[in-house]
């Protein structure tokens, strides 16, 4: 029978076959049930590819207005929901080429002229993790800027700054939270780095060595954007490597898992303040959920969550990069493996970031024009809980040097105030001056100043550091970057 379309996948290829598919093979090889989210893209390359095809002659005018019809028909489909994907046809490509040669008849046909299914997903998968990577650059300056939002309304609190989770020097809790500023600000930028190398095409490459068809492919580039700073069109410049490397999807993941991963670490920060060992702060209640058996609690479920999924995130980091060892060029099947991974990637950083961005700065009110329901601090647990571990005994230590002590001894003389301090069960600023001068003569009154939590953290005044005047000029900064 000869007809205008094929309804299952081998007759897109010949009647070399001598036997069908298995079932089992048939829906192990298949991957429209995941890839059929690359459609957009895919109808988006198509309508690039038949353009040029065109332009250069080598399909007609008509076929072109055939395909564009056909394909705005299909889009209208899948976006209604009315599109019937088939299993046996595979793949996205597949069964979008089929029902426009079901469609359009002989133009349909025409479109995979100069084109091959392996330059065709290489394109798709680039093109849509392009338009994913800027939505993800969009919740991370969201939530770059819930923290600038809680930073600034915190400068002057007081949180224990800890190493190996021991108090160790006080630090402004807004110096704190542009700490993770400056993580998603990298995140950022790793991102934009990636978006560059994955913004080529390798369209054009064909099935591996290039075609014989008069192809402009910049053309194609500059119709899809994939284009520099400078509007110069971006394309693989060798056929092999275009369908065959995934290095891009690889990077993609590798800079999404340091982001998950800062997000982890935050995550268990709010964690551990959340206990009611610190109490430090409280996010909104439908972050966080009851148990079943213990009335009294109220679990950190989402921070939780996002430290668990971190795991997931570099566990799909390690299955493409797995995936792509001991491939001989060029295209393999193995690649159609790149897809899961890559979207569970996608979708897990976005939804966290997503929830981070309003547990964080909480939910616009648009009675009100202001953000509500965000991470509530309780600066009176944070500065208690400075005043617990000696966090001004480098200040104390730093004064001395300052009365001309060699900073060793002073350390040696303050470890000596620490113990007795310890002893009294008080704090250094509540010894004594007579029992602080036994420790060395050239203590004065003014060292109270350097011993409270406010003189430390105005002490620490250069560039980079906790005091509250670096805080604000960094807080300016990042409002200067986000805006
Ligand atoms: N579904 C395939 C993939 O994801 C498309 C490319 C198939 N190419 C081929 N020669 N079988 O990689």
């Amino acid at each position: 029978m000869s007809t205008n379309q094929f309804d299952k996948k081998s007759e897109a290829w010949s009647a070399l076959f001598s036997e069908p598919m298995s079932d089992l093979v048939k829906r192990y090889t298949a991957s429209v049930f995941f890839d059929k989210r690359l459609w957009l893209a895919d109808i988006t390359g198509s309508l690039a590819h038949a353009e040029m095809l065109s332009a250069q002659k080598i399909i007609g005018a008509q076929d072109l207005a055939d395909i564009q019809r056909g394909m705005a028909q299909i889009r209208s489909e899948i976006e209604a929901g009315s599109f019937e994907w088939k299993l046996d046809l595979e793949d996205v490509h597949l069964n979008i080429e089929a029902r426009l040669t079901q469609l359009v008849g002989d133009a349909g046909k025409r479109l995979h002229t100069g084109r091959s299914r392996n330059d065709q997903v290489a394109t798709d998968v680039r093109l849509w993790l392009r338009g994913e990577i800027d939505l993800i650059t969009n919740l991370l300056v969201e939530l770059q800027t819930a923290l600038v939002d809680v930073a600034e309304k915190n400068v002057e609190v007081i949180l224990p700054g800890f190493t190996h989770l021991q108090v160790a020097q006080p630090v402004s809790f807004a110096h704190h939270l542009l700490a993770y500023v400056e993580m998603f600000a990298r995140d950022a930028e790793r991102l934009a780095d990636v978006r560059r190398r994955t913004n080529r095409l390798p369209l054009g490459s064909a099935a591996l060595a290039g075609t014989t068809y008069p192809l402009d492919r910049e053309r194609v580039a500059v119709s899809l954007g994939m284009v520099d700073d400078q509007g110069v069109a971006q394309v693989c410049q060798n056929s092999l490597d275009g369908v065959s490397d995934r290095d891009f999807a690889i990077e993609f993941t590798a800079a999404a898992s340091l982001c998950m991963v800062h997000i982890s670490r935050f995550s268990e920060e709010l964690i551990l303040w959340m206990s009611q060992n610190f109490g430090f702060v409280k996010i909104a209640d439908r972050f966080t959920t009851g148990s079943s058996i213990m009335p009294q609690k109220k679990n950190p479920d989402v921070p939780e969550l996002a430290r668990g999924k971190t795991g997931r995130v570099v566990g799909h980091l390690m299955g493409l990069i797995t995936l792509m060892k001991g491939q001989p060029l060029a295209y393999n099947k193995d690649n159609q493996e790149d897809k899961e991974p890559l979207f569970d990637t996608v979708d897990t950083l976005k939804d966290t970031l997503r929830i981070f961005a309003e547990m964080v700065g909480g939910q616009l009110n648009p009675a009100t024009g202001a953000k509500e329901g965000g991470i509530t601090v309780n600066a009176v647990a944070m500065e208690e809980a400075a005043k617990k571990g000696y966090a001004t005994a480098t200040d104390l230590a730093d004064y001395l040097v300052k009365k001309g002590l060699p900073f060793r001894d002073a350390h040696e003389t303050v470890a000596h105030a620490v113990k007795a301090a310890t002893s009294h069960a008080c704090d250094l600023s509540e010894l004594p001056l007579t029992v602080l001068q036994g420790f060395n003569a050239s203590i004065e009154k003014d060292v109270y100043e350097c011993l409270s939590l406010r003189g430390s953290l105005n002490a620490r005044n250069t560039l980079g550091g906790t005091a509250p005047a670096q805080v604000l000029t960094q807080i300016a900064r990042h409002r200067a970057r986000l805006a």
